[in-house]
């Protein structure tokens, strides 16, 4: 099994008012996207602005495995020669994912459908993440798993030799199911249908299209049914990877909560599936604005100016925008402990099965820095003390969850004392320049001997 290294202890101290650029880097998963359709397409793949955290290089890794040539050319430039779809081989290894539910979901789906057995495992928090929520659906179109009990990794999946094309309704709310049930559906004939109720994000589809599959999305009472007509061959894509939103609401709820603050967040993809926080943040009264909104390979990208905002309150977050905002609840937490009131957040079953239970690991070290916080199976409620009110003075545990680390260091730059996490290693997984980043804007992140 794959670990991370030894725990890497952080501190962070009450930060001078933010200022400044913040250049964050490409989208998580319409990085991993890249890769695996690049990988499934036939010719030379040009990537530009790739996110090169360590769950996007164990997808490239994965992809070489299964027999395509993926390049670094340079700073997120990258080539991927595919070998078609159908056309993976089977690696003499066992496929490692890291810390990638993404990772994972998308490249069992797009075996499922191919005649090769692969073995799959992570580390703690992958292994410890449900699987069949994606092998049922594989197993419509003839692929056999068998993992650990409670259908963990690690696990082997024997893809059908002879697909079937399924109609499946996505039971949950989840991009990585809806997307690996259509990868697998690319390499079977006929046409693959997948229904969810609630409109997760979307870049599986628009990319499809991209490479030239044959792909509709119709929205009905059943909800948004999207057909793909399976055996297609997919054409090479050069494609500009846009700023990742969820990475971006770091700088931005850091600005919003630190007095004096002003950041410029450039060039952010705005994917309606995925802007959720923005608007959320907006409610609540936030100094939070899109300038220079454009469009940018077929998605809505603008420049987001954050500026420290001392009369946030806590709101009702509606339970029908979580999709559009499941990374970003624990960086909200975060926010609403600095806003007057009480924040609520139902409709959040998710965040109990991500990278942790993000409720209870936000939950329990809000808790320890002296925030109430009230919380259910599916909804939890932060009690706000209103700007710069946060005790803080607590060490946080992250659960290998990049999200968990990032957040509380954002807590303390706003804290009256300093916030520790224990282990800011996985915060690698996603955005690699966080520390910098954040240390240029006039954050005071430190790390502490273990
Ligand atoms: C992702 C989908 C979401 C999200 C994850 C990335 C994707 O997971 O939390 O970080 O790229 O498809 P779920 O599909 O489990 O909601």
């Amino acid at each position: 099994m794959s670990g991370h290294g030894d725990p890497v202890p952080m501190i962070s101290h009450k930060a001078q008012a933010l200022q400044g650029v913040a250049n964050v880097p490409g989208d998580k998963s319409i990085s991993h996207r890249s890769l695996i359709l690049g990988a499934m397409a036939v010719g030379e793949t040009r990537v530009s602005g790739l996110l090169e955290g360590q769950d996007v290089l164990d997808t490239a890794k994965a992809m070489r495995a299964f027999g395509a040539e993926v390049t670094r050319h340079g700073d997120g430039e990258w080539s991927i020669h595919g070998v078609g779809v159908g056309g993976f081989a089977e690696p003499d290894q066992v496929i490692d994912c890291g810390n990638s539910g993404t990772g994972v979901r998308l490249i069992m789906g797009a075996m499922a459908t191919c005649p090769i057995s692969v073995t799959f495992t992570g580390d703690a928090s992958l292994n410890g993440r449900p699987m069949a929520r994606v092998t049922d659906p594989l197993a419509l179109f003839g692929a056999v798993s068998v993992g650990r009990a409670g259908g963990r990794l690690p696990m082997t999946v024997v893809g059908a030799a002879s697909p079937v094309p399924v109609r499946y309704v996505v039971p949950v709310p989840s991009a990585q199911v809806k997307s690996a049930v259509l990868l697998a559906g690319l390499n079977a004939p006929g046409q693959t249908v997948v229904i969810e109720k609630e409109a997760t994000r979307d870049h599986t589809e628009r990319m499809l299209a991209g490479f030239g599959a044959e792909i509709s999305t119709e929205v009905t009472d059943e909800g948004r049914v999207i057909t793909l007509t399976g055996q297609p061959e997919l054409k090479p894509l050069t494609i500009v990877v846009p700023r990742d939103p969820s990475s971006a609401a770091f700088p931005v709820c850091a600005a919003l909560i630190v007095p004096g603050s002003d950041v410029l967040v450039p060039n952010i993809g705005l994917n309606p599936t995925r802007a959720g926080l923005f608007t959320t943040l907006r409610e609540m009264g936030a100094d939070l604005t899109y300038e220079n909104l454009r469009e940018e390979g077929g998605e809505p990208v603008a420049d987001l100016r954050a500026k420290f905002s001392p009369d946030m309150k806590g709101i009702a977050v509606p339970p029908d925008r979580a999709a559009s905002m499941i990374d970003e609840y624990p960086i909200l937490s975060v926010v609403a402990a600095n806003a007057q009131g009480p924040t609520e957040m139902r409709g959040v079953k998710e965040l109990r099965v991500k990278e942790s239970d993000r409720i209870d690991a936000m939950a329990v070290g809000l808790r320890a820095n002296g925030i109430a916080v009230e919380d259910g199976p599916d909804w939890w409620i932060v009690h706000g003390r209103g700007p710069g009110s946060v005790p803080g003075g607590a060490t946080c545990a992250s659960h290998l969850d990049h999200r968990i680390a990032m957040s509380f260091l954002c807590l303390g730059m706003a804290a009256e004392q300093s916030v520790s996490v224990d282990d800011g290693g996985p915060i690698a997984t996603s955005f690699p320049i966080f520390e910098t980043l954040m240390s240029d804007l006039g954050a005071r992140i430190v790390r502490v001997a273990g």
